[in-house]
């Protein structure tokens, strides 16, 4: 089955006539929704997306994670990967999970959890960008991935349809995430997996000051050590394992088995 066809078997509602011309399902209207933000802004630049996975990201990202003892994007990568219950590249076997990648941009995380699902597996990035999806679609040559155009706050999949569920470097941009924290349990199957990398607010009282001024002026949310994990905690998730980073967080927990 064409992997069209498989991300249309996963939503709670099927368009009457798809609109898939710019090579995702495209579920919101024809332009991105105006950004309240300036984070939110950039992300929805025609630039970002060209320097957004080869400099913006590793750079960014790893020195928020503590560079050069933080994880770098490849052991990052192979951390999500173990966490989601997912193979290695490199493996004959892989699972065949069906995997969602929450806010995608262009496709980097996505890519890296397709590495690690078998052939009959089929992982969908899901972002509200139509510039970083233009870059998914571009660069991901893979037949079992798929992108979507739609809004994390209320994932458009029917319930439990997904054994795991990332969210990696969004979090913190979404005007309610504690709705998206919701929306990711509710599409996850029992004993299904979800990967939440995000913000850290650090706990040195200057550094603390001068973030918060830049998180007001930017829109980038920092939460606290415990906040994530907490939330998931009180959805009911078991087995939560929060790695603290300098300014970022790597949090993993699992829906508990019916
Ligand atoms: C920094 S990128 C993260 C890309 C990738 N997940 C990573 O870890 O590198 C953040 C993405 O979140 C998307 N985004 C922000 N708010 C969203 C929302 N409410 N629904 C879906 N995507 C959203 C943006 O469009 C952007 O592509």
């Amino acid at each position: 089955m064409a992997v069209v066809e498989r991300v249309l078997g996963l939503l709670r509602e099927v368009p009457e006539v798809p609109d898939l011309g710019a090579g995702y399902l495209n579920l919101l209207g024809p332009a991105d929704e105006p950004a309240p933000t300036v984070a939110q802004r950039a992300m929805q630049s025609a630039f970002l997306p060209q320097i957004y996975e080869k400099v913006w990201r590793p750079i960014g990202f790893n020195v928020a994670k503590g560079w050069p003892f933080g994880p770098d994007t490849a052991q990052e990568n192979d951390l999500a990967r173990r966490r989601l219950g997912l193979g290695r590249p490199g493996d004959l076997a892989k699972p065949a999970a069906t995997v969602l990648d929450v806010a995608c941009g262009p496709g980097n995380v996505t890519r890296a959890l397709a590495a690690g699902t078998g052939e009959d597996g089929l992982v969908v990035g899901i972002d509200a960008s139509v510039s970083m999806l233009r870059r998914a679609v571009e660069d991901t040559h893979d037949k079992h991935v798929g992108y979507v155009r739609g809004n994390a706050r209320d994932l458009p999949f029917r319930d439990g349809v997904f054994d795991a569920v990332s969210c990696f470097g969004a979090l913190y941009l979404f005007d309610d995430p504690w709705a998206a924290v919701d929306s990711m349990t509710r599409v996850l199957r029992p004993g299904g997996h979800l990967v939440i990398l995000t913000t850290r607010a650090p706990r040195l009282p200057l550094a603390g000051q001068a973030l918060t001024s830049a998180s007001q002026l930017t829109g980038i949310r920092l939460f606290g050590h415990d906040e994530v994990a907490a939330a998931l905690r009180a959805r009911g998730f078991k087995g939560i394992r929060l790695r603290p980073y300098p300014l970022m967080q790597f949090v993993s927990a699992q829906l508990p088995a019916r």
